[in-house]
């Protein structure tokens, strides 16, 4: 019996969530705390799908598995596999719509062990083109950041369909991540952005100041990274996508002495980041915890 396995990191966005998809830069990290892994057996049963929400044959999977089910019809029209079954264990310890990319990583985690399983070699443009179609179906028009993000396993200052370039950090500060515990949908929030007011205004503002953070990763200077985080969660919180408990993550987190805070990723729930000295951090995820953070991690500057 042929078994085959692939393994997937998720991402956290540091600057320029939603103004991205209007063609502004942002920069994300990627996030190895949390992982997800897919493993494909062969059976004499059909396809089925073990995962957390469904396990069962794939054609009557629930619509949270949509991408998944496009993306192994996708991919089995690609790969020339021979099978009479195969059971397709999905097993992530990403949490899902919480802005860590869950949906991204599954697909590439699931792609990886397609092509292992079919004894395929799988090109980087076939893995963008099958999980950027994938991702499609969760949003209508995904800037592709998440799937850059995960696929190069290094920080990237991305623009979409133009640049994705390696971002060395080298920092000596942590990224603290809260998660309000509260899944959300991607998909709603770029919808109310669509429509918002001011919003061609406040895109412009989110990408001026991911540039502004660019320049002040090159030149060290902590304290105006940490300002400019501050200032996108003002505007990402004008352009609707923040909530009370995401609002008090981030003023609990500067209170406690955090450079900057600010929403990560689509807001409407899932998680925030704070920017910490060495010496803050701990009070800074003491304090979090008190406030509600379901989960904190740290993630390293300098190791990134
Ligand atoms: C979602 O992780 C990030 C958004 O900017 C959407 C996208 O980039 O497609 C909200």
């Amino acid at each position: 019996m042929r078994v085959a396995c692939g393994k997937s990191n998720a991402k956290i966005i540091l600057m320029g969530e939603h103004s991205v998809v209007y063609g502004k830069s942002a920069i994300a990290l990627p996030f190895f705390n949390a992982e997800v892994s897919v493993k494909i057996e062969e059976t004499d049963k059909g396809i089925e799908i073990i995962s957390e929400y469904y396990q069962g044959q794939l054609d009557q999977a629930p619509e949270i598995l949509e991408g998944v089910q496009a993306l192994i019809k996708n991919i089995l029209n690609k790969l020339d596999i021979n099978y009479n079954g195969l059971k397709i264990t999905l097993n992530s310890k990403i949490p899902a719509q919480r802005g860590f990319g869950s949906s991204a990583a599954v697909s590439v985690a699931l792609t990886k062990a397609f092509f292992k399983f079919a004894n395929e070699e799988l090109r980087l443009d076939n893995l963008k083109e099958l999980v950027g179609n994938a991702e499609k179906i969760h949003h209508e028009n995904p800037s592709g950041l998440d799937v850059a993000t995960i696929i190069s396993k290094q920080a990237i200052y991305f623009i979409k369909n133009k640049k994705s370039e390696k971002v060395d950090f080298n920092l000596d500060l942590d990224l603290i991540v809260g998660d309000t515990g509260i899944p959300a949908s991607t998909k709603t929030a770029v919808q109310i952005v669509s429509q918002q007011e001011h919003k061609k205004e406040l895109i412009q503002v989110l990408g001026s100041l991911s540039d502004h953070v660019l320049k002040n990763i090159e030149n060290k200077d902590s304290i105006a990274m940490g300002n400019n985080m501050t200032a996108a969660h003002e505007a990402l919180k004008e352009l609707g996508v923040s909530t009370e408990k995401l609002n008090t993550l981030v003023n609990t987190a500067l209170n406690s002495g955090a450079l900057g805070a600010k929403l990560s990723g689509g807001g409407l729930g899932g998680c925030m980041i704070a920017l910490s000295e060495k010496n803050k951090t701990e009070s800074i995820v003491e304090a979090l915890k008190l406030a509600g953070a379901n989960t904190t991690w740290i993630l390293d500057l300098k190791e990134i």
